[in-house]
């Protein structure tokens, strides 16, 4: 008799908001599973597509929930096809008119996606804490050659170790591991190490799990 008693309590529970872990929000196929603290912020003319499923505030029971965006400004687009995990304390901007893709994985706590053009992250990517990935310098220095943007594709199975940097213009190829700390400026090959500031080999042929 108690033990249904609770099991009713439970469920009654689960129903009112202020007790749930997550707000469900769906967004045509995209399902958005907001954590305490999770903000997304919609312009009016932006798009959501894609079938995965975005978890945004996501925390372990024994971290503090803090403040955790996605916003996706005018004209916008952001896509997920798997699911897609982004930890508490991170900031995900997808500016006026840009593109980013999200395929499957997760972005750990404290990282940053800033997308000014187009970004695409593949299936089964995994982005350790404090990493920025910025496809914009947003400024130009005067008689470069240089372009001040440039898209980042992100392949499969890549992993990126904490505190690094993937600048404008970089495409890292599957099963490519960024070691923790490095400033990515140039192309990575598939199934490689990279790390330092800038980025360099260290092996090949690797494999990851
Ligand atoms: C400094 C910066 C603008 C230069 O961009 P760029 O003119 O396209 O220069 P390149 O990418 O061609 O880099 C020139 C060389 O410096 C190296 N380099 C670039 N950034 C580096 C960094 N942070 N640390 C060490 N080396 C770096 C590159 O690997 C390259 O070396 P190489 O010729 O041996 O391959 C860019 O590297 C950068 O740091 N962008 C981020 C700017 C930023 O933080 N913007 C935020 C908004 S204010």
């Amino acid at each position: 008799m108690l033990m249904r008693g609770i099991r009713l309590g439970k469920r009654i529970a689960d129903r009112l908001p202020i007790f749930r872990a997550t707000r469900r929000r769906k967004f045509g196929r995209i399902t958005v599973e907001l954590w305490r603290g999770a903000v997304l912020k919609r312009a009016r003319n932006c798009t959501l597509s894609g079938d995965g499923r975005l978890d945004v505030g996501f925390r372990w029971p024994a971290y503090l929930a803090d403040k955790t965006l996605v916003a996706v400004s005018d004209g916008g687009q952001l896509s997920v096809e798997g699911h897609f995990t982004i930890y508490t304390g991170s900031k995900v901007v997808v500016d006026q008119g840009a593109v980013l893709e999200l395929g499957s994985g997760y972005l750990n706590s404290n990282s940053t996606i800033s997308c000014f053009n187009s970004i695409k992250i593949g299936r089964d990517v995994m982005i350790a804490e404090n990493v920025s990935i910025r496809d914009s310098d947003n400024h130009t220095i005067v008689n470069s050659n240089r372009p001040q943007d440039g898209a980042i594709v992100i392949g499969d199975h890549v992993w990126i170790g904490m505190n690094s940097i993937i600048l404008k213009g970089v495409k890292i190829g599957p099963g490519a591991v960024i070691a923790a700390g490095s400033v990515v400026t140039r192309d990575v090959e598939a199934g490689t190490l990279v790390g330092g500031v800038p980025a360099k080999l260290l092996r090949s042929n690797i494999e990851w799990h």
